[in-house]
């Protein structure tokens, strides 16, 4: 049996990426009940907002879900206070360490996954490693496999499908997006954005790491919430070319498994 799935009690070892404001709780359930497992991402909101999300998550699906800690945030500490009274089983983290806050999500029961650089450290762990980046094909998933990962996570597929809160003009701009380069890597660790007029000026700006991450998630809400693509950030892996057409979970999860079939 796959390790992955053992650890997520899920059909797929196939994890949809946190995606702050866009993995809701209705894309969440979608991809839970597609048999991967579905991420709230609490980067961003509160603990209020966070609870509103789980609670739509478990009105729509009985299946498994995981929260997703943003650990750039200041509330992490109250986050982390919320999943556990929440009862959350598997929390991803991103953005940072972890270790501050792991004494008191494992003496919850809880699961734990790290977001790192997998092809490097493959080889030197005995526990099961989860490939993220780029993946948006059932190649890709093959690929990731081969190389010694147990399980897979998405994102920039999932953004953009039938259930996620997206707008049009931003699923547009990732289907159709023929910009070089796709995308721009920003900051460090790097967060990829689609080569946007706005992403664009923002590299030329010589910021603080704390005045970028304004700067992306001021953009982000322009893209967002105003639904202005171009004056915008949208967050995209460098799989945004292999994402052509609007899919439901269902499907996505369909196409990604069949890159698990020996
Ligand atoms: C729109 C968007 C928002 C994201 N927000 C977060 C976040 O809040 N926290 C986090 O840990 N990762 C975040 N990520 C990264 C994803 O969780 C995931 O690791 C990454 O997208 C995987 O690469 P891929 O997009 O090429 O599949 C975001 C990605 C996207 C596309």
């Amino acid at each position: 049996m796959n390790r992955v799935t053992a650890i997520l009690g899920t059909k797929y070892p196939i994890i949809q990426g946190a995606m702050q404001y866009v993995a809701n709780g209705k894309l969440v359930a979608a991809v839970s009940e597609a048999g991967g497992l579905g991420v709230v991402a609490a980067g961003g909101i509160s603990s209020e907002q966070l609870i509103t999300e789980i609670n739509i998550v478990r009105k729509l699906t009985q299946k498994q879900f995981a929260v997703n800690l943003n650990l750039q945030y200041k509330n992490v500490p109250e986050l982390v206070k919320t999943v556990i009274e929440q009862g959350i089983k598997i929390i991803t983290t991103g953005a940072g360490t972890p270790k501050y806050y792991m004494d008191d999500l494992k003496k919850a029961g809880i699961k734990v996954i790290p977001v790192v650089l997998w092809p490097q450290i493959v080889q030197n762990l005995s526990i099961p490693v989860i490939a993220a980046g780029g993946i948006a094909t059932r190649a890709c998933v093959k690929a990731a496999f081969d190389l010694g990962c147990e399980g897979v996570q998405s994102g920039t597929i999932f953004s953009v499908c039938s259930e996620s809160p997206v707008s049009d003009q931003w699923r547009e701009a990732i289907y159709q997006n023929n910009n070089e380069p796709a995308t721009l890597p920003l900051g460090m660790p790097a967060i990829r954005v689609l080569n946007t007029a706005r992403a664009q000026e923002i590299t030329q700006k010589n910021l603080s790491q704390a005045e970028l991450m304004n700067n992306l998630n001021q953009g982000f809400m322009t893209a967002f919430k105003d639904k202005n693509v171009e004056n915008g950030v949208i967050f995209a892996g460098e799989d945004v070319n292999l994402i052509h057409q609007k899919q439901s979970a269902q499907q996505i999860i369909n196409e990604l498994a069949q890159g698990l079939e020996k």
